[in-house]
């Protein structure tokens, strides 16, 4: 099928602006900052700024961006789809600033489905027809946004681009993309609110957002939207987790090293489908539900490094799957229920940094736990009395269960030093957020662009102290076939590749 088409402009725009702002930000980094690095965070002042830069350069109805793509009337398209495909990518050719690798280098001319990474199928309304499904760009080190003309690829399943430099949002007319299956927009410059938009796309099962600088709410719709994945770890979102949590049917979530606060929700024992929860790192308060238990199915359980009080309920020995418990660095106290430790799975158990009086003997047979740091008779490094009264002095009124029977002297403990934030507290948080800056990957989920398309993690993932941490958990839906007959993603390995990386960031200079 031949077309000839007539020259179309499409809407002119802030391009030149934009590219001014990437190049700023760029500057910035090179010289007026210089604490910016190729993966590291921005501080709020550099996040501040980038917002600042944008305003300037948003121009239409959307605060977006538009591209100057000409089609050239000589080029010859199998058909209008891949047409609009090659508009997309030409505009989003225009967007790049910087392109280390050449990844883009052949974007050239009306082949689209042979560009380097572009993935063509026949579409699912018509297979007769060939249309762009995927795009990878994992590990490409490029410096870009991503253009408004990208809701053109109405048919795209995937759009992977982790460790990359794009910056700005995420562009409005994404809301196009009826079929996208998974985003993973992963360690990139992404800065401003949780991109909504991502709540209007009805095929959206994993939605990976993490290492990116958005900041704001979450809004409570995601929670009850129909994902199998979520990453927003590792941004600065900031909000109390709300109770339709429970809602979500997600397998894994991982909201860590964020600004949530608030209860940990008690319709987290409503999340039948839950593997994995991370929740690490958030200031999150209260107690953990007493039915808890329910929550049979769940391997890994991480809600280290908050301010939860009170004891570990007993309902914990019903978690019959778990492999990983990490309540670290928190206010617990009591003692730990004998029941935990029996558990069938349970290869590591992290309960340091709280105010445990007692630990039945079982647990020191456990293959890997630590308990350091509580109050725990005849048990090494635990809290003196000093460093009791220290961090007593700088924590909740709870963490006080352990020394008001050892310490006499109470009367230190005025309301007001009691509840007053804690110097260790915080720099026991910037410890903890230093654990998250090693380096991993993530799978590449396209080995080739022809039929079948296989994940394959590109390196071995390493997670400082953990490496089984979150390997275990399967993704059920990460099975997924694109279309009928052509592109079908056999997934067996995305579940090792997906947890294991649950909070970690790929390289930006590993080769794609
Ligand atoms: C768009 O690009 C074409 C060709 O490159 C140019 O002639 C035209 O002036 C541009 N339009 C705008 C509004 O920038
Ligand atoms: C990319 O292309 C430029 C110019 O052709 C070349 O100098 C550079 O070495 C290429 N980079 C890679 C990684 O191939
Ligand atoms: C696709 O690209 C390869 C090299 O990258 C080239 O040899 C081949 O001719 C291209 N196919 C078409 C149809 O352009
Ligand atoms: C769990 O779900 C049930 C049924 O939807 C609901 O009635 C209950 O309130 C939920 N529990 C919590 C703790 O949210
Ligand atoms: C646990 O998983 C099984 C099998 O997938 C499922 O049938 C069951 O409903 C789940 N139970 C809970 C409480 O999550
Ligand atoms: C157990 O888990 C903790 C917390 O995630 C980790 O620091 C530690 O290295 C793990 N231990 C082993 C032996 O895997």
């Amino acid at each position: 099928m031949r077309h000839k088409n007539k020259s179309v402009t499409h809407s002119a725009s802030a391009a030149l602006g934009l590219l001014l702002l990437c190049f700023h930000i760029a500057s910035v980094a090179a010289d007026k900052v210089p604490s910016i690095t190729p993966n590291g965070g921005l501080t709020d002042a550099e996040a501040h700024y980038i917002r600042q830069r944008q305003l300037l350069y948003y121009r239409d109805e959307f605060g977006g961006r538009g591209e100057n793509v000409t089609v050239d009337p000589s080029l010859i398209f199998e058909n209008l789809r891949l047409r609009d495909a090659y508009v997309a990518l030409q505009a989003w050719k225009q967007a790049i600033l910087s392109d280390p690798y050449n990844l883009t280098v052949d974007w050239v001319g009306s082949d689209v489905c042979n560009y380097t990474g572009v993935f063509c199928a026949p579409a699912l309304d018509n297979p007769k027809i060939l249309t762009v499904a995927g795009i990878d760009l994992n590990h490409g080190d490029i410096a870009a946004y991503l253009p408004e003309e990208l809701g053109l690829l109405a048919d795209l399943a995937l759009f992977h681009i982790n460790s990359n430099r794009f910056c700005g949002t995420v562009p409005q007319k994404f809301r196009r993309l009826k079929m996208l299956y998974e985003l993973d927009l992963s360690n990139n410059r992404f800065a401003g609110k949780f991109p909504r938009v991502v709540l209007t796309l009805p095929s959206l099962k994993f939605l990976d957002l993490r290492f990116n600088e958005f900041e704001g709410t979450v809004p409570k719709e995601l929670f009850d939207k129909d994902l199998d994945a979520v990453f927003i770890n590792n941004n600065r979102f900031h909000f109390d987790i709300p109770d339709n949590f429970g809602n979500s049917p997600v397998s894994v979530i991982v909201l860590a090293n964020n600004k949530f606060h608030g209860c940990v929700p008690s319709s987290l024992v409503n999340m039948t489908n839950l593997n994995e929860i991370i929740l690490m790192n958030n200031g999150l308060q209260s107690c953990l539900s007493a039915d808890i238990g329910r929550l049979v199915n769940v391997t890994v359980f991480d809600v280290s490094y908050n301010r939860l009080v009170g004891p570990l309920p007993e309902s914990i020995g019903g978690m019959v799957s778990l492999e990983q418990l990490n309540v670290a660095h928190n206010y617990l106290s009591g003692k730990i229920p004998e029941s935990i430790c029996r558990l069938p799975k349970l290869e590591n158990f992290t309960f340091s940094y709280n105010f445990f009086t007692g630990e039945p003997p079982v647990c020191l047979g456990l293959e890997a736990f630590n308990d350091r740091r509580n109050c725990l008779p005849g048990r090494p490094t635990q809290r003196s009395a000093a460093q009791s009264v220290t961090t007593i002095l700088h924590s909740t009124f709870f963490s006080a269960v352990c020394l008001l029977s050892s310490i006499p002297t109470t009367g230190l403990l005025s309301p007001s030093s009691v509840l007053s934030p804690s110097a260790s507290l915080l720099s026991t948080t910037a410890a903890a957020a230093s654990l998250f800056t090693s380096s991993t990957t993530t799978a590449s989920l396209f080995t080739s662009s022809t039929t079948t398309i296989s994940s394959t993690p590109v390196s071995t993932p390493t997670i400082p102290g953990s490496t089984r941490l979150l390997s275990t958990s399967t993704i059920p839906a990460s099975t997924i076939i694109i279309t009928a007959t052509t592109i079908i993603i056999t997934a067996t390995t995305i579940p090792n590749a997906i947890t294991a990386n649950l909070l970690h960031k790929a390289p930006t200079t590993s080769s794609a």
